[in-house]
């Protein structure tokens, strides 16, 4: 296992002020409960759940579907309220941060995956990495260079120029973890990445994932149903129904091949409406 404390990003210097009792955290959260109301009844998503990442780690989510791993993430990265407890990301707690300051840290310090690309059809894939840069006010031309960098740094420099429709899904999952990295950002947060992904491609983003990890001490949360995912991270954090129920660190031995455990689908090119609409949840694009 790496020594996950002295991983220094890249360069990268000056995080927010961390809290002095806890500066090698990227995420801590204690006691968080998730409510959501419907109607007259309500639901609880999460029930108390404490989780921590540490700087340079890369940890998977796992549990049955509906246990509350999304939510788990929604609320880790601020994209939703919780109902109690307390989530720091690197030692700032959420509470203290007004939604537009929250909104910024995202465009700022994190980066997403989804399991559904969420490119924008009608843009080629350097426009679609430059998105997250466009709208927290880069200049357009140092957008466009850091976005080739992000792309060769993925393996795709030569297809920048074409649209998502020209790319293979294992192509179009890599343009979507370029525009995660091209902010440079100290943890991407993964939502089932290889879940659209056949056995072969989903080992190869994996393996990038991995790479970005060792090689640029990336951290990286990474919700997934897929054995193999986990088994290539860190460490396995397990849910059921709302809780942590476990964990563990697997050997670091890891592939999919031969699993059979990926979903096979590989249209993924969402419609622009839904994907602007991430865009500015995500990032607040106005
Ligand atoms: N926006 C929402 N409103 C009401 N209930 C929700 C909402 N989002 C998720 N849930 C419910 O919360 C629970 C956890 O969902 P989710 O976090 O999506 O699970 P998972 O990602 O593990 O499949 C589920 O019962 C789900 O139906
Ligand atoms: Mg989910």
């Amino acid at each position: 296992m790496q020594n996950h404390l002295t991983i220094d990003r890249n360069g990268q210097t000056g995080s927010p002020a961390a809290a002095p009792d806890q500066p090698e955290y990227m995420v801590r959260a204690t006691g968080v409960v998730k409510e959501y109301r419907t109607g007259t009844s309500t639901l609880q998503a999460l029930k108390g759940v404490d989780f921590s990442v540490a700087r340079g780690e890369m940890v998977a989510v796992m549990g049955p579907s509906g246990c509350g791993k999304t939510t788990l993430l929604n609320c880790l990265s601020g994209l939703d309220d919780i109902t109690e407890g307390q989530v720091w990301l690197e030692g700032v707690d959420l509470a203290t941060l007004s939604d537009k300051q929250r909104t910024e840290s995202r465009a700022r310090r994190m980066g997403f995956i989804f399991q559904v690309y969420n490119l924008l059809p009608v843009l080629s894939a350097v426009e679609n990495v430059e998105l997250p840069l466009l709208v927290s006010g880069v200049k357009s031309r140092e957008a466009r260079d850091r976005s080739r960098e992000a792309l060769k740094t993925v393996g795709l420099e030569r297809w920048a120029g074409h649209r998502p429709a020209e790319l293979s899904g294992g192509q179009r999952q890599r343009v979507t973890i370029a525009r995660a990295l091209v902010n440079n950002p100290a943890i991407v947060w993964g939502d089932e990445p290889t879940g659209a992904l056949d056995s072969t491609n989903a080992t190869d983003i994996l393996n990038l994932m991995r790479d970005l990890n060792r090689d640029h001490g990336l951290t990286l949360v990474i919700v997934t149903h897929d054995p193999g995912v986990g088994a290539g991270c860190d460490r396995i954090v397990r849910m059921r129904d709302g809780e942590v129920v476990g964990e563990e660190r697997p050997s670091g031995e890891f592939g999919l091949d031969g699993l059979g455990l990926t979903h096979g689908t590989e249209d993924g090119v969402q419609m622009p409406s839904r994907t602007a609409q991430l865009t500015r949840e995500l990032y607040g694009q106005s």
